[in-house]
């Protein structure tokens, strides 16, 4: 099985692979790979050959479908896509700081928080939560727990260690809260403690049947949806609803949209940005300012 550094593992894919992979991934991911993904298939596919010591993606292919221990998750670590940054996008944070963050402290009497950032990626959406409800400065002394999920064992790995490179806190992480919440270390960055410990983080999978978590207050489950199909983000969507409180939020990626669940979900404008709040309990976010 182990081949030699010197040589490149063989990366021919032939069109049955495709299939096989585009099955594998939907199978356990619920990601949708078309024929037109052939090239990034090859590409990760061909680098995980090269560490994990496979000659070959057939090889790859042979041990996956023998089930061999680990490679199911590095095959999943290696096609998905983990693009993220700091504060993505920017306006849904500013919603968060200007009114629904206010509005939560103002309403929720017991003094708890529950947050779910669904598709945590490498940590960073849900390190910015934490940072911006310190910021906001209206939730000390209460229970605040950021849950933070994603499939990939690999970027849960990382985001655990809450540590980044300069070029990841480069991207989109103010200095100011660079110098307030991170502790450096030649070329990494160390997330403090007292971030680090509002977040938990573990593997899950978005497309399963069923969820037991929550309730939530508030889901984040952007820039994920756009790798399903119909079928699976109205699952995934239907299981989301299940799992926040009454007048509980859901954000979703600024390109996505939810269509089809008006029965579950009310749309919100909250300073440009649309939410979804369950509908069961629109009432709570109605009228907010524009
Ligand atoms: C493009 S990143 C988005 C990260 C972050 N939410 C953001 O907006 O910056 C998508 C993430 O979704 C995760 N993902 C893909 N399919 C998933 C599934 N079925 N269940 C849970 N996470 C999944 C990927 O591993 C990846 O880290």
């Amino acid at each position: 099985m182990q081949i030699s550094n010197l040589s490149a593992p063989d990366a021919t894919i032939s069109a049955e692979q495709v299939e096989y992979i585009a099955w594998y991934v939907y199978k356990n991911a619920g990601i949708v790979l078309g024929p037109e993904k052939r090239y990034l298939m090859q590409g990760r596919l061909t680098s995980l050959c090269r560490t994990a010591g496979y000659a070959s993606i057939a090889e790859l292919l042979q041990a996956l479908s023998g089930k061999a221990p680990q490679i199911e998750t590095m095959v999943i670590d290696s096609l998905t896509t983990h693009e993220t940054s700091w504060f993505r996008d920017q306006k849904p944070f500013s919603a968060m700081e200007k009114v629904i963050l206010p509005r939560l402290a103002d309403s929720k009497n017991n003094k708890t928080l529950n947050i779910w950032c669904a598709a945590c990626s490498t940590g960073q959406e849900a390190y910015s939560i934490a940072m911006l409800m310190k910021e906001v400065g209206l939730f000390d002394g209460w229970n605040v727990c950021i849950h933070a999920i994603d499939i990939s064992q690999k970027v849960i790995n990382q985001a655990k260690t809450g540590e980044y490179s300069h070029l990841e806190v480069g991207r989109g992480l103010p200095e100011r809260y660079m110098a307030k919440y991170f502790n450096q270390n030649g070329n990494t960055w160390h997330i403090k403690s007292e971030i680090r410990r509002m977040v938990q983080f573990s593997t899950f999978r978005l497309n399963a049947d069923s969820y037991s978590l929550g309730p939530f207050d508030l889901v984040f489950c952007r820039n994920v949806l756009i790798y399903f199909d119909a079928e699976t983000k109205t699952r995934i969507l239907t299981n989301i609803h299940k799992t926040l409180m009454p007048g509980g939020l859901l954000m979703i990626g600024g390109s996505e949209v939810i269509l089809g669940l008006d029965d579950l979900y009310e749309q919100v404008r909250i300073q440009d940005v649309t939410v979804y709040a369950n509908k069961e309990s629109h009432t709570v976010w109605q009228n907010v300012a524009a």
